[in-house]
């Protein structure tokens, strides 16, 4: 008996811990040394199909990011080119020049303005929070550039991106430059358990910020299926997405397209509005969606709507 209530109360522990701090895999931190393949090369870098060239340095510079394919996209706003100020860090630097992101920030591709600029408002009120990144930059943007920014990432087509594969084992990987998952360098492969593994699929064009050179989102086996169970009729525990996204749940009124996004994107979100650190007046529509989900449930969901044509 005694036994029992001890383990009871460590399980209780445990899932109090696991709610307080968000799981490390969906939310990369910076590290102290971080590493990037190809980093070291001094020259300059070209990726496939591109006929322009940038040095490392240039590849880097958050405040005028390379544009591989100046072609591929309508004339871009200078905040979007070039950010703002010195706090305003060029938007196309995290999110691309095609919109379409890494994992470690997100695809803003066809977003409809409307809710591009609400998701600035709430960062900026920190409703919603992104203390290292989007608080900040939202913080000090100009209305009139919010504006053009966010017409601009909504005239994008959405590509896809992300190639979703269940997996046991994955190979074993490391968060490098840029909070992006790279694979060891020593090799090897471990256990998924309960995550998701998003790495680059060309980790040195990821790393030069090639807006071609997409991800691939390990997920355990079987969670596409439990997670369509989830999406289409709530599996006893939510509601159908599409009731608020819209039939091909590429979005309706507020509610944006979930449909094709980065499974670790997607699973942050999930767990932002679980735990409170997304919280606008918008997402509040959401707290109910996720109140009874448990990790393993988000991952879930992340995995099939990450499976789905954007
Ligand atoms: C230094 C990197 C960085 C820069 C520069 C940056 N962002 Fe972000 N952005 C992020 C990250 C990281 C997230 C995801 C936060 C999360 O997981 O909730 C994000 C999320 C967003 C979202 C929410 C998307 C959604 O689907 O809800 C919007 C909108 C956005 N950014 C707009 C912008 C705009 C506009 C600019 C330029 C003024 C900009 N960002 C510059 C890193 C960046
Ligand atoms: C009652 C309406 C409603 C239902 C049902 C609903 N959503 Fe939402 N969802 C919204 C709204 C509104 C937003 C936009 C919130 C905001 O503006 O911050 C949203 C946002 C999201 C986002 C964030 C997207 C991004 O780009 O950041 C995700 C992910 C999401 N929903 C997933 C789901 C899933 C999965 C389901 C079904 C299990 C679901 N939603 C059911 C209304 C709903």
């Amino acid at each position: 008996m005694k036994k029992t209530i001890t383990l009871l109360a460590l399980a209780l522990f445990a899932h109090g811990v696991a709610a307080a701090e968000p799981p490390h895999w969906a939310y990369p931190v910076v590290v102290e040394k971080p590493i990037a393949p190809g980093a070291d090369e001094t020259g300059a870098v070209q990726i496939p199909g591109a006929s322009r060239s940038y040095t490392y340095a240039q590849i880097d510079d958050l405040m005028n990011p390379p544009d591989w394919f100046p072609d591929s996209h309508a004339p871009a706003p200078n905040v979007v080119k070039s950010g703002a100020g010195k706090t305003v860090l060029a938007c196309g630097a995290c999110h691309l020049m095609s919109g379409m992101g890494h994992p470690e920030s997100s695809p803003l591709a066809g977003l409809s303005a409307d809710y591009i600029l609400r998701q600035l408002a709430d960062f900026k009120s920190g409703a919603r929070k992104d203390p290292t990144r989007m608080n900040g930059i939202a913080k000090d943007l100009t209305d009139e550039d919010a504006k053009q920014a966010a017409a601009w990432f909504a005239a994008l087509k959405p590509i896809a991106w992300t190639k979703v594969v269940e997996a046991d084992s994955v190979p074993k990987s490391f968060i490098g430059k840029g909070r992006m998952r790279f694979v060891s360098p020593e090799g090897g492969n471990e256990a998924i358990g309960s995550r998701i593994i998003e790495l680059p699929q060309d980790p040195l064009n990821a790393a030069r910020r090639d807006p071609r050179s997409g991800f691939t989102a390990f997920v355990p086996t079987g969670s596409i299926a439990t997670g369509e169970k989830f999406v289409k009729s709530g599996g006893g525990k939510t509601m159908p997405c599409n009731v608020c996204h819209g039939l091909n749940l590429k979005g309706l009124g507020d509610a944006p397209s979930i449909s094709g996004l980065s499974p670790l994107y997607l699973f942050r979100q999930l767990h932002s509005v679980l735990t409170g650190a997304r919280s606008g007046a918008s997402a509040a529509l959401m707290q109910p969606v996720v109140a009874k989900l448990n990790e393993d449930d988000m991952i879930a969901i992340a995995a099939y709507l990450g499976s789905l044509a954007p």
